[in-house]
């Protein structure tokens, strides 16, 4: 693995809307769309991934998303909530967290759970999982921030192993040809499958065993590797 970040050099790319001090801006989006046949109103602005429309990525994620009745799920990375906020409406039962390291993006998913009426969700600044208090959930969920590149996107996948409770689940969208994703959710899991591909992107999931037996100890990680 060389630690080449996904994105180098896509010059198209928003700048910094992973930083954890975004430059403000003032301009503000709302965001509509319908899922399952709930309609979700999102405030956006500057300073947040995929500002003025739910990303296409995002989308195909929240197609292929086999949600369970109940649970507790993690929404890393979760900008201004396109995800958590539409599971947290979609099943009122599952205890959404949806965690970001961008204030503005957290500011904005506080105030999307509000807006849309949502209270099984919060958002929480946090920077993978360091703000979350070794919380454990029993699905991980994420639009991942490539443009961070793989010494942000590898420990994601190595801490969603040690959070998530035995049968959890990791579910990733990614771009087409990002294969060392993948690779590295197998490594650290033991499995991984592909759920879905559309439009150029691909959904990966992997599972911790039932019996837990196989997590990755902490010393464990930098020879996994
Ligand atoms: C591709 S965007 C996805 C945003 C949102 N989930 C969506 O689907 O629109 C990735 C997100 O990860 C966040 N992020 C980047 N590095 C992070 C880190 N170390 N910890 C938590 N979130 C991070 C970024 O701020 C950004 O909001």
């Amino acid at each position: 693995m060389t630690p080449t970040a996904p994105d180098q050099g896509r010059s198209e790319l928003p700048q910094h809307y992973y930083s954890r001090s975004p430059r403000r801006s003032d301009r503000s989006y709302v965001i509509k769309f319908t899922i399952k046949g709930r309609i979700i109103e999102l405030a956006s602005s500057g300073g947040v991934f995929s500002k003025e429309k739910v990303d296409l990525g995002t989308q195909v994620l929240l197609a292929s998303l086999e949600l369970p009745d109940r649970g507790a799920l993690l929404d890393l990375g979760c900008g201004y909530g396109a995800i958590g906020v539409t599971v947290a409406k979609l099943r009122p039962g599952i205890k959404v967290t949806m965690a970001d390291v961008n204030p503005i993006a957290v500011k904005l998913a506080t105030q999307n759970i509000e807006r849309n009426a949502v209270d099984n969700a919060s958002a929480v600044i946090s920077d993978l999982y360091s703000g979350l208090g070794g919380a454990r959930f029993d699905m991980i969920v994420s639009n991942p921030p490539l443009a961070a590149g793989y010494a942000v996107i590898f420990p994601m996948i190595e801490g969603a192993f040690n959070s998530l409770n035995p049968c959890g689940r990791l579910v990733l969208v990614l771009r087409k040809g990002i294969n060392a994703i993948p690779k590295r959710m197998e490594e650290v899991f033991g499995n991984v499958t592909l759920v879905s591909r559309r439009s150029g992107y691909r959904v990966f999931m992997s599972e911790v065993m039932p019996s837990g037996q196989d997590r990755l100890p902490a010393e464990g990680k930098e020879k996994a590797k």
